[in-house]
């Protein structure tokens, strides 16, 4: 048995600190080098098995379908007062394991089951609808502001029946400022509970945050009408011994569905967008595929056909997942991982992203290649941006309805094309990868054929683009 893992040198006198910085500034770097230096297996620090990356289907699975031995490791970095709102809003799914996290798990089922997804249809067409009736016909626009805002107003109609524009904004935009202020630096090195600090303004920020999560929540125990939203039928969810959530579990729960959908869902977007600019013969090609429905949004049993863009979506998700390494897994008992022993404790990052471009699964994986699908068998373990096991994306049916449906909406009435000298940075916010910043695409009427614009930026390195 060996005993000490191979990784990336550590610099001399800080040891591991810096390399622990590193892979939180920039996890795809750093797990890239690990995979490109040492395969499958290999420690964010050499020597050092507190934290290690483990890559390919076989990891994936020891670990993932295993959440006995292996827990979900999502803590921050910092503490807040014990039972002020901010503490709140950690009690989520993802801080749970267990026993626990299989009761709260099973009671969220509902709003995601098929039957209740297939009747968010309607609700998520017209807000896409309202969203794209802002677009020119021919112009420009910034497709990351569009692309978060149909997913922010869908998430808060879906979540919350929140009908009114201004309404639904206002909350989209408080859960963005939530967001940011969460994993913002500022906050987390220097956690003082002293008025004017960011820290302070945090925990001041979350009470205002939690009393409007709240005043939604009463105002839906206190309605007669049936539970259609996700809000509403969390309300009314019960496990076994008929215990329902409380009004605390409730904005914990829902504040997590908003930070776990949103940014994945719009980032997905996003990418798919420029990867079929950038890719005129595959946006033709399903221009093709999508005309028989004649510029109106796809039905349920339309969505099931359109195969085409089933391999798009599974492209895009292959080549750049919204999240390209999962939440840590902490290990409960010392085991071992590659004949390696690893104490207990000890940490493993598993990333969707390295998987997805292992050429002995992947043919030339780097080239946004839809066609592949046709062919491709893949397991669960091979092909997981909605991760897999037990904690598997609960909101995948939901995504994957509101993608399918905004991309058809919008390749059937637009041709988008990159701006010249468009720079495309990539960026990963806590488990996230998007942009760095927006950038503006031009929009023009969908029979022409604008021309191809080179792309620049750091999204070079992870796919192979057309010359
Ligand atoms: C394209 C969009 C999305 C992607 C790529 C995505 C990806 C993922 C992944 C990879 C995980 C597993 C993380 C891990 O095991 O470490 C996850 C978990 C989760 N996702 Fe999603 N997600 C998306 C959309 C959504 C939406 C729309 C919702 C809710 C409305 C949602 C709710 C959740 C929740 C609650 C969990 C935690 C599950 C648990 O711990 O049991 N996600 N997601």
């Amino acid at each position: 048995m060996a005993s000490s893992i191979p990784g990336l040198r550590p610099v001399p006198l800080l040891k591991g600190r810096v390399n622990l910085m590193r892979f939180f500034g920039d996890p795809v770097g750093v797990m890239t080098k690990i995979y490109r230096e040492h395969g499958k297996l290999g420690a964010v620090t050499a020597h050092d098995s507190s934290m290690v990356c483990a890559f390919g289907p076989e990891y994936n699975q020891e670990i993932l379908a295993n959440s006995r031995q292996f827990f979900n490791w999502a803590d921050l970095p910092v503490e807040f007062p014990e039972g002020s709102p901010a503490s709140r809003f950690g009690i989520n799914l993802t801080a749970m394991n267990g026993g626990e996290h299989k009761r709260h798990r099973q009671m969220m089922q509902p709003p995601f089951l098929r039957s209740n997804i297939a009747s968010y249809r309607d609700d998520m067409v017209e807000t896409i609808e309202e969203v794209l009736a802002d677009w020119p016909q021919q112009g420009t626009i910034n497709l990351k502001d569009e692309m978060v805002r149909i997913s922010m107003l869908v998430m808060m109609r879906c979540m919350f029946g929140l009908r009114v524009k201004e309404e639904a904004l206002a909350l989209g935009q408080m859960s963005l400022d939530f967001l940011s202020q969460a994993v913002n630096p500022a906050v987390m090195a220097l956690p003082l509970n002293i008025p004017g600090t960011p820290y302070r303004k945090f925990l001041d920020f979350c009470g205002r945050f939690e009393a409007k999560f709240i005043e939604l929540i009463e105002a839906r125990r206190a309605s007669d009408a049936p539970p259609k939203d996700v809000l509403g039928m969390l309300i009314v969810a019960a496990d076994d011994e008929g215990t329902h959530f409380t009004n605390e579990e409730l904005v914990g729960q829902t504040g997590l569905l908003f930070v776990a959908g949103h940014e994945t869902t719009a980032f997905t977007l996003i990418w798919t967008v420029t990867l079929l600019a950038q890719h005129p013969e595959v946006y033709s090609k399903l221009q093709e595929e999508l005309a028989p429905l004649q510029g109106e949004a796809p039905s349920h049993e339309q969505l099931a056909e359109l195969k085409y863009l089933d391999a798009i979506i599974k492209e895009s998700m292959r080549l750049l997942p919204a999240t390209p390494n999962m939440f840590m897994r902490r290990g409960i008992d010392p085991f071992t991982l590659g004949g390696y022993e690893l104490p207990s404790g000890a940490k493993v990052i598993l990333s969707p992203l390295i998987t997805h471009r292992m050429p002995e699964l992947y043919e030339d994986p780097l080239a946004f290649h839809p066609e592949r699908w046709e062919t491709i068998k893949h397991s669960v373990y091979e092909f997981m941006p909605f991760g897999a096991g037990p904690r598997m994306c609960l909101g995948m049916g939901f995504a994957d309805l509101e993608i399918r449906l905004a991309l058809a909406m919008i390749v059937q009435r637009w041709r988008v094309a990159l701006s010249p000298k468009t720079v495309v940075d990539t960026k990963v916010r806590g488990i996230t990868m998007g942009p760095k910043k927006g950038y503006e695409v031009g929009v023009f009427t969908p029979d022409t054929e604008p021309e191809l614009h080179p792309i620049q930026g750091t999204l070079r390195e992870l796919v192979s683009f057309p010359k």
